[in-house]
Formats: C-alpha cells, structure tokens, sequence
C-alpha cells in the first residue's frame, strides 16, 4: 500500500497565517501537522508516501526533505491550483500505479492512529473504505448514509437535512477502482473534482465501500480554534523531560517539557506546557496548556492555553490567553504609562485586547 498526503489548498480559513505559511506545518506542541500526519501514515507500515503539494511546496521540502528523518520515502506532487481533493488523485495517477493506497489530508489530526481501519481494509478489500466520525452538526461535512451491514448506501455533501450524523474526516482507503471514478467525474458548482463524487460513482456502479468509525479525537486544524484545542489535547498526553536549564527561584509542573537548551529564569510553569530548544523564559507565568516553540524570548509575562510560534517575543506585554502567535512575531509594551496601544496588523488578523 502507497499514501498520498495532501498538503496543496488555499487556507483562507487560517488567514493570516496562511500567507506566510502552509497550514499544515502549523505546529502542535511543537511538531508540525503534518508530521503528525505522517507519523500515523508510518505506523501502519507504509512508507511509499506521495505529496501533493501547491504554492507552499519549498517550505514543506525544507521540513520534510526526502521523509528519511521521519522513515519514509516521499515523492513530491506539484499541484498548480487547488482543484480539488478527486484532482489529487488524478494527478497522482503515475506515483500511485496500479497499489491500494491510503489518501490523508495533511491538515487533520487523528492522534489514536488509524490502524484499525487500516487492518480491515486490508483484510476485506472493499472497492474504497472510508473513516467517518460522529458530529454533532453533520451540515458542514460530506455525509454517510450506510446499510444495515455497514456497506455505504449514499454519500451527500454538506446536506441541509443530513440523514445520518457520520461525517468524512480526511482518511480514505483505495483500490485501483477510483482512478475510473476520477475519471468520470465532472467539477462541482465550486469548480472542483470532489471525492465525495468519485466515492458516490463508484456506490452507484456497484462497488462496494465501507466505513470504518473512528471513536477517537479528532480535529480538521483548518482553523485558529481548532489549532489551540488540538494542541490542548495533545499536551495531556505530553511526556515531560528537561534538557534545558531551571535557576532555584523557578517552579515547573510535573508536565512540563524543556527542549534541548532552553533557559527557565525567576518564572513559573503550569503543567502541561512544553518549551522549545533555547528558548529564553525569565520572569513569566506560562501555561497550562500552552506550547512555546524553539528560539523564542518571554520576558515578564503572562501566557496560557496558547501556541507561540519559532522565534517570537514578547516582552512585557499584556497577558495572553487562547492566543496563536506566528513566528518571529514582536509582541511588547507600548509607552509607560500610554493608554492606546501600538498595533500593525496584517489583513485578516484578529485581535482582542483588554478593555
Ligand atoms: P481544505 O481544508 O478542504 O481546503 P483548503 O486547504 O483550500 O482550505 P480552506 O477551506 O481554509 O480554504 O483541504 C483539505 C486538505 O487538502 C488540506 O491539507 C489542503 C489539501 N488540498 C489539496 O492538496 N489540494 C486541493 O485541491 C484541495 C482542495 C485541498
């Protein structure tokens, strides 16, 4: 079995950080998306593994290289516009040859693995397999409607009245049968090859797909919001460790991860949080919940429930909550004493301060 990891698209959802970066390389505690994504892809044994990639393509080669640091062998797949997720496949066709392979979109984030899913495609060998997971408001996604033994019946896109609350969340399973589904499609309203068509031709000329439920966390990082939660989830599960320094006037919660020469001076550290490599704390209240990124300076403040991105500053700021710092950012104090604020904010951006 092959992967194809899609890593193309726009982002507009994830503006402003989407103009100056892919998405998919936001990090979560301090690892990107996508070698999450990747991680899952390689614990199910599979290491043929395809990109697509669109405007962003240097930046993601420069983080993932060849995918030997990570155990796989990546083959890039330019894509010049975002056609669409049936597109991917199309332009894949060559890499993908006639082998099953799974499809991953390089933005979601199954932290449990895909396995099971894995292991039961390979053992039944239904024409597709899908991964479905209940929602609460089906609306916004491509639905499943199954049969009574768990054959897929019908798939809708974003239906105003879903029938079912099984929506699709980015992992496919494929047979060589979908490259004729690709093929005879034709674009949507919104000018795109959409999966959801190639997966509905294949129901209506008789082949059979199956869903496999995942029961686990799961989040489509397309969003600010979603970031944060997932990168709140994931902390839980963090295994602490300090290869930095701590001076005795510092406290650190027992979740606490200090990367590889990082200093913590006169501050506090709520569990669970991690600090990236040589990263400079002095005189802060960090986390829980918050992950800072590696050659960062945090100077007399306060963060919590938040991401701070490679290279960022802040300095006597304002306390910060629930925030997405992107890297290299300058966050400080205005004039003392002032009592305006001193901003330059990129379109898109999103601000909230104290009133
Ligand atoms: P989406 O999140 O559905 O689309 P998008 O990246 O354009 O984002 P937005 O809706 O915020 O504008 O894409 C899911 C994943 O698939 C994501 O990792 C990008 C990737 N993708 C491609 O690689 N090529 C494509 O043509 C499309 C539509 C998406």
């Amino acid at each position: 079995m092959k992967a194809l990891v899609l890593s193309g698209g726009s982002g507009t959802r994830l503006r402003p950080f989407s103009h100056s970066m892919p998405k998919q390389l936001i990090p979560i505690v301090n690892k990107p998306v996508l070698e999450h994504v990747l991680g899952n892809i390689r614990d199910l044994g599979v290491t043929e593994v395809g990109i697509v990639v669109g405007s962003w393509a240097a930046e993601i080669a420069e983080v993932v290289g060849d995918g030997s640091r990570l155990g796989i062998r990546v083959t890039y797949l330019p894509q010049e516009q975002p056609l669409g997720l049936a597109h991917c496949v199309s332009l894949a066709r060559t890499f993908l040859g006639d082998d099953d392979f799974v499809m991953y979109l390089g933005d979601n984030m199954l932290p449990e693995g895909i396995a099971q899913a894995a292991d039961e495609f390979r053992a039944q060998r239904p024409a597709a397999a899908v991964v479905v997971h209940q929602v609460a408001d089906p609306r916004a996604f491509g639905v499943v409607e199954l049969e009574p033994d768990g054959t897929v019946a019908r798939l809708v896109e974003k239906p105003p009245h879903p029938r079912s609350n099984l929506a699709l969340i980015g992992v496919y399973f494929f047979t060589p049968a979908i490259h004729e589904a690709v093929r005879s499609i034709k674009p949507s309203a919104r000018g795109e090859l959409e999966i959801t068509d190639a997966l509905q031709w294949l129901v209506e000329n008789g082949f059979r797909i199956k869903a496999d439920e995942y029961r686990g966390y799961w989040k489509d990082t397309g969003q600010a919001a979603d970031i944060l939660d997932c990168n709140e989830r994931l902390l839980a599960d963090l295994r602490p460790g300090n290869l930095g320094s701590v001076d005795a006037a510092s406290q650190l919660g027992d979740r606490v991860r200090i990367e590889a020469g990082a200093r913590i001076v006169r501050s506090r550290i709520d569990s669970p949080a991690v600090i990236g490599a040589g990263t400079v704390i002095e005189d802060c209240h960090i986390g829980p919940n918050t992950s800072i990124g590696s050659g960062c300076t945090l100077r007399a403040t306060r963060v919590r429930d938040s991401i701070v991105m490679d290279g960022a500053e802040i300095a006597h700021g304002p306390g910060l909550r629930n925030s997405l710092i992107g890297r290299n950012a300058v966050i400080g104090a205005g004039l003392a004493g002032a009592a305006c604020h001193t901003l330059v904010v990129g379109d898109h951006t999103r601000i909230r301060v104290a009133a």
